[in-house]
């Protein structure tokens, strides 16, 4: 077997065996295929697309190229993961909700290449939060408190992490059989029995279009199926940034305020949506309203903020904090994104919004870029809001005088007002 006959098959429109993509994906983890010629088969892969068949072997081949934890000691452990959105501080507030109702959560969260920090990025806006625990204190700390939130740890399918990062550099992440096999062999490696899925749509997801997200959606869940982890996946809507803050500080002060029960209302809607799914594949309740009753019954009561609190102490992180969110270090600048005409949001594309996240500092554009962590947007108006010239729409927080000015500009330019 050679790589050149691979992407010669994949190219020419055929199908790849279980050896051939068990092939590609040993030989390219251990350095033995070039990136050129990854890259060629995955531009192949990206245009000519694979079959269920070949999506579950590459799942299970990049699983498999790392260490598979084994979670069965702590019994159902149900995992959450999102194809990524603007503004998604979703695992920081629905993971402490799900913990505090006694459900273990043992999660894995990717840094954000792209435009804003990932979960662990977000969690390390903590002072003192380490992300980076061995598999081993991971387990003990679900054991202990019930929840673990840390990043992936370095043998976490490592296969996925070096093809991933190729795709981000050739422009080939948009395409189903890559993101579905990408999430499903991390989730498969993470050891978890169940999966809820936020399949993000919208401008600023990968899945544009309604009929592109149900396709992902539906081809998440068959894998899942096929590799006996039950997988339920939902739709959320991407098309604006999701709650209040963009940026990586200003997103855990937004998730605190939820935990108090200060809500925004489409954060809510997502975070109620993927726990009641949460909650019943854990078999603690079938009725997802009830479901999300009973999550809501966790902020009021106090008790999902007291789990985060608790997850915070654990992974070293300072709770002072979280008490008081003043104490947060914030930017330099804070500039109003002011209304210079009236009428109603009509659009504000997240995919935009996140480009100017980005470069305020609140994203990477290469993997080793710093992430500036104070640094984001506040939005004020948002989609359907009445607007009156002299408003303010939003605010910049920024570090550096002359990209926080030009981030007023460039954001003012991305509300639609009609
Ligand atoms: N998230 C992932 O983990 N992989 C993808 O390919 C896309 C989103």
């Amino acid at each position: 077997m050679n790589i050149q006959d691979i992407i010669e098959i994949k190219r020419d429109g055929h199908k790849l065996s279980k050896e051939q993509i068990e092939y590609f994906v040993n030989n390219y983890t251990n350095g033995n295929i070039t990136d050129y010629q990854a890259a060629a088969l995955v531009m192949a892969i990206y245009m000519n697309g694979m079959d269920e068949e070949e999506i579950t072997n590459l799942t299970l081949a990049m699983a498999n190229s790392g260490d598979i934890l084994d979670l069965s000691e702590l019994g159902i452990v149900v995992d959450k993961h999102s194809t990524g959105g603007i503004g998604d501080k979703v695992t920081l507030i629905l993971a402490p909700i799900i913990a505090s109702l006694g459900i273990p959560v043992a999660k894995m969260s990717g840094r954000g290449l792209g435009y804003t920090g990932g979960t662990a990025d977000k969690l390390e806006a903590i002072p003192g939060y380490n992300v980076v625990l061995d598999e081993k204190q991971f387990i003990e700390n679900v054991k202990e408190i019930g929840i673990s939130l840390i990043t992936q740890t370095a043998n976490l399918a490592p296969a996925d992490k070096k093809i991933y990062a190729l795709r981000d550099s050739i422009n080939c992440v948009e395409s189903i059989p890559l993101i579905a096999s990408s999430i499903m062999s991390k989730k498969i490696a993470s050891g978890a029995n169940k999966i809820v899925l936020d399949v993000t749509c919208g401008s600023g997801a990968f899945m544009k279009t309604k009929e592109n997200a149900k396709k992902l959606a539906e081809t998440m869940e068959k894998m899942g199926k096929l590799a006996e982890r039950e997988t339920v996946a939902v739709i959320t809507n991407m098309d604006q940034p999701l709650g209040k803050y963009v940026g990586n500080t200003l997103e855990v002060i937004e998730a605190i305020e939820a935990l108090n029960g200060h809500w925004q209302e489409d954060v809510k809607e997502v975070v109620l949506l993927l726990g009641a799914n949460m909650i019943k594949l854990a078999g603690k309740g079938d009725d997802l309203e009830e479901n999300k009753v009973k999550m809501l019954e966790q902020i009021e009561n106090g008790e999902a903020l007291s789990k985060f609190k608790e997850l915070v102490v654990k992974q070293g992180g300072d709770a002072s904090y979280i008490e008081d969110l003043e104490k947060f270090p914030k930017a330099k600048y804070k500039l109003p994104v002011i209304a210079t005409k009236s009428g109603i949001v009509n659009k504000l594309n997240a995919e935009e919004v996140g480009k100017i996240a980005m470069k305020l500092g609140a994203g990477r554009l290469r993997k080793e870029d710093e992430i500036i962590k104070e640094v984001g947007i506040e939005l004020n108006k948002k989609v359907g809001n009445n607007v009156e010239i002299g408003d303010i729409l939003a605010y910049i927080h920024g570090n550096n005088e002359e990209l926080t000015e030009k981030a007023v500009i460039d954001l003012r330019n991305v509300y639609e007002i009609e």
